[in-house]
Order: C-alpha cells, then structure tokens, then sequence
C-alpha cells in the first residue's frame, strides 16, 4: 500500500511533485511505485529497472513457456480501465499489457455509461471501481484526478493502485516511460541514452507527453532538449524551469529543419486542438514549418531516430514511414512491454521474473 494515508489531501496537494513521490512507493516493496501518477516518481535507477524487466517480459513471451508462466502470475487480479477522454494505443497497449500477465479487465470508455452520467461523484465511481477490481487504469480531461482519487483510495477502506493513463494537458507518465524505453532501446548499441539532443516539435503548449517525457530525460547525463513550436504553442515555462533547477541545456526554437541536423530523436506532436478555447483558435495558427517531411527525412543524422505518442495527423509524412529511422510503430508497441513491466513491478512481481529461468 501507499504511505498516502499519512498525510491529508490539501497538504500533500501542495508538495512539490518530486516531494510526494515517497507517499506514493508500495511501503510493502522498497523503490516500487504503487500509485503512478506522474513523471517525476521516476527516477534512473527505477527507469533502468523497468526497462529490463519489460525486455525480460519481451522475451520470454517469445515462448509458450514463457507466456504461459506470465499469465500465471496475476490471475487473481482484476483491472479496471476507466478512461473518459478517447484513445486507441494507451487503452489498448494497457489491456495487452494485463492479458500478458493474465489479469482479468473491465473498461469504462465513456462517462456517459456510467452512472457519473446520472450524477455520481468521482469519488463515488472510484470506491465503486475498487469494490470490484485490484487496479484502476485512468485517463481524464481534469488535471490532478488521478492524484486526489489516489489519496481517496489509499485512505479507503479497501485501497487499490491508480496508474494515471493521461491527466488533462498536464501528465502522460506512462507514456514517457515507453518513450523513455524506446530511447534507450534505440541508442543500446550506439553509445547509450547520453550526451543527445532531442528536439521536441509541435504543440509542446497542451501536449502532456512533452511535459512527461522532458522531465524523465533529466535523469540522463547531457541530454539537450530543444522545442520547435509555432509561438502561441511553444513550450510552457513551468517544464523550463524545471530545466533551468536541473541545469539542463535546452534551446527554444522556430526552426524545426535546423534543429533536425543536430538531433538525435526528434518527437513530433499533434496539433491539440480538442483545448481550443474558441473555435477554430488552431486552425488559425501558421504550423507548416513544423511538419517532418521528406526534406527533414533527409537532414537527419543517420543513427536519428524520428518518434510520436501518435495519434498523428499530418505532421509526419507517410513517405517517411517505411525509413529505419521511423520509431513510431515501434515506440508503440513498446507500450505493451513497459505497461507490462510496471503492472508486474506494482503488484511485486519483479524478482519473480527477473528470475525466471535462472
Ligand atoms: C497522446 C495523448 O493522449 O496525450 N496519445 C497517446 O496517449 N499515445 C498524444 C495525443 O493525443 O496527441
């Protein structure tokens, strides 16, 4: 269970993210997130963690002795994906994930199903949810969801894990993970995940991927993030500063075509236009410099590596797609192997895995 039950909601509310992440380790599992709700639980010991354990899983699906050994491990567990905002790869990736270890699954997929339509509280539907399941996988419009419906369970009577799947514009901490993963997947036997530059282009304003995976790249030697946006969507200072405490070198830029001559990994954003204020707001902002096309295909390094949290609209070309340096597919179906790996660690299956064969 988490330590959240040793601190009230309005003060832990008001820690620092880094300061909350020991209320939210398994004080059962020394270094083992119970709830995950944001990136900055992770840090490059337990990242290098996950990332062996989801390529041990990798593998040993390969076989039906490995497979099989998986689904044995969680047959007694339930999950619960409650996700009321759409998605296809983090759903998805989410319920592979639990079928590998044999976790049995259960899924909201609009708020209008559920009796929330009816004028049920959050609150309410969570204690529901944790009536019937072992885990919530949770994806919200609202920010901060995630974390006071984790308080709520953790000092409830029957406390399950939250692992936050998407919170408003704000976190995307698995999906930085699986980013994090196909990073270091890529660069493996190249030199490894330091001394890089990874730009980061799009709509870096309300995209939460960018806010995730820019501070879980902090925990890496030299990496030197660079953000390409049109200017109402650049950046949002609340991820530079952080970047400033940590004495990272980063670069605010206009110029995505300079910028893909010196990266290493260029992570390409959609437009996210579901947070206009008024209609039309996007459409009306210039974004054709900010599209990765046959062009920029040809000004990246050899070794460079193109990604996106997907899904994409036009800001990557299709003739691109079938370049090796294209990791979108790939960094995809990572997803399953790194959710995979962080549903076994929370439930204490680490070891256990690590082990087999040995
Ligand atoms: C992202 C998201 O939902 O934030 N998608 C995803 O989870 N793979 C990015 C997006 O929607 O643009």
């Amino acid at each position: 269970m988490a330590k959240l039950t040793e601190i009230a909601w309005e003060e832990f509310e008001r820690l620092p993210l880094e300061a909350k992440r020991p209320y939210l380790e398994n004080d059962a599992i020394p270094d083992t997130p119970y709830h995950t709700l944001f990136a900055q639980q992770f840090d490059r010991g337990l990242l290098e963690r996950l990332a062996a354990l989801a390529n041990r899983i990798r593998f040993m699906a390969k076989s039906k002795e490995g497979a099989l050994y998986l689904k044995s491990l969680l047959p007694h567990k339930r999950a619960m994906l409650y996700f009321s905002q759409p998605s296809s790869r983090t759903f998805l990736s989410h319920l592979a994930a639990c079928q590998i270890l044999g976790l049995t699954t259960g899924s909201v997929r609009d708020a209008a199903t559920s009796s929330e339509f009816k004028g049920e509280s959050k609150e309410d539907s969570i204690r529901t949810f944790s009536s019937y399941f072992d885990m919530i996988i949770m994806r919200t419009p609202e920010k901060g969801l995630a974390e006071h419906m984790a308080w709520e369970l953790s000092n409830s009577s029957r406390p399950i894990p939250i692992l936050n799947a998407g919170s408003g514009k704000d976190q995307h901490p698995t999906q930085a993970l699986l980013d994090i993963y196909t990073l270091l997947r890529s660069f493996e036997t190249k030199g490894g995940l330091k001394d890089r530059t990874v730009t980061f282009c799009g709509d870096l304003l309300r995209g939460r991927t960018v806010r995730s995976l820019s501070y879980l790249l902090t925990n890496f030697d030299n990496i030197r993030q660079v953000f390409v946006a049109p200017q109402q969507l650049q950046v949002p200072t609340d991820v530079l500063e952080i970047l400033d405490a940590k004495g990272v070198k980063y670069e605010v830029s206009d110029d995505l075509r300079a910028a893909v001559k010196i990266s290493d990994a260029v992570y390409m954003t959609r437009i996210q236009d579901e947070w206009d204020q008024s209609k039309g707001e996007s459409a009306r902002i210039d974004t054709h410099l900010f599209k990765f096309g046959a062009e920029e295909l040809k000004l990246l390094p050899k070794d460079g590596i193109i990604m996106h949290p997907l899904p994409r609209r036009d800001e990557i070309a299709t003739c691109c797609d079938h370049d090796p340096r294209a990791m979108y597919w790939r960094q995809m179906r990572n997803g399953m192997w790194i959710r995979s790996a962080l549903i076994a660690m929370t439930f204490g299956f680490e070891k256990q895995i690590m082990c087999f064969g040995a």
